[in-house]
């Protein structure tokens, strides 16, 4: 099965896919954290996403529809993926509808998570992971069961996204209007299109995923 999860930043987006990962099989495909990876690496395409990112633009869709075109072709894709963060623009669309058809690839479910653009500040600048295994933690809605100590791996070390301050969360919500919402519609007319209140508790939203999937 291959879906791809669509919202806003702070949406749930990545919190729903690592859930999708661990009981389904599924391969979460996060342009976001492969273009965190390839600035942690330094290269030059990395530095040249490290500024764009930070400032909570968009980078040139050439970049990233070429990352997951690669992605796509591991072998650890193969019993399906969840797309997190990508298609962003309507020329994203387009080319992951080009290069599914290319690839013999069906897209199953498009999952817009509904959130209200006034709590995303709060879930966005109260994240943060695991600086070990990478699990996704909440200053308020999702704690370790020990405070200070990763639940997953035991880690002791947290980090926080360099784009994750209010400042930055308001450029990359008008990118959101502006470059990504225009998608919608895109899928509704294509009948691949549902929804989930991405408001409700982090459970009941994974529960409402799941009834679509069935
Ligand atoms: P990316 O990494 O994709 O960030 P994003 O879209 O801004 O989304 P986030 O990761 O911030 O939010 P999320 O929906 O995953 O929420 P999460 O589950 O963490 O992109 C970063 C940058 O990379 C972009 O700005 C751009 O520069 C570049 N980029 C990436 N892809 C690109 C592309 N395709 N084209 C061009 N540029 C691209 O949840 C947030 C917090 O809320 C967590 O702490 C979580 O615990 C909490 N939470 C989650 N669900 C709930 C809930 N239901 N109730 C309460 N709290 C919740
Ligand atoms: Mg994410
Ligand atoms: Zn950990």
């Amino acid at each position: 099965m291959n879906l791809i999860l669509l919202g806003p930043p702070g949406a749930g987006k990545g919190t729903q896919a690592r859930r999708l990962e661990d009981t389904r099989g599924l391969v979460q495909l996060s342009t976001g954290d492969m273009l965190r990876a390839l600035v942690a690496s330094g290269s030059p395409l990395g530095q040249q996403a490290k500024d764009i990112m930070a400032a909570g633009k968009l980078v040139p869709d050439e970049l990233v529809i070429e990352m997951i075109s690669q992605r796509i072709d591991q072998p650890d894709v193969k019993n399906g993926f969840i797309l997190d963060g990508f298609p962003r623009t309507v020329a994203q669309a387009e080319a992951l509808d080009k290069m599914l058809a290319d690839k013999g690839l069906k897209l199953n479910h498009v999952i817009e998570m509904k959130v209200d653009d006034a709590a995303l500040v709060e879930r966005i600048t109260g994240r943060y992971t695991c600086a070990k295994c990478g699990k996704g933690y909440h200053d308020t809605f999702e704690k370790p069961k020990v405070d200070g100590v990763c639940d997953q791996c035991g880690g002791t070390e947290f980090k926080r996204r360099a784009d994750d301050n209010a400042e930055t969360v308001t450029t990359r919500l008008d990118q959101y209007h502006q470059q990504t919402a225009p998608i919608l519609p895109y899928y509704a007319s294509r009948g691949v299109l549902k929804g989930v209140d991405g408001m409700a508790d982090i459970d009941v939203v994974t529960e409402q995923i799941a009834a679509i999937l069935g």
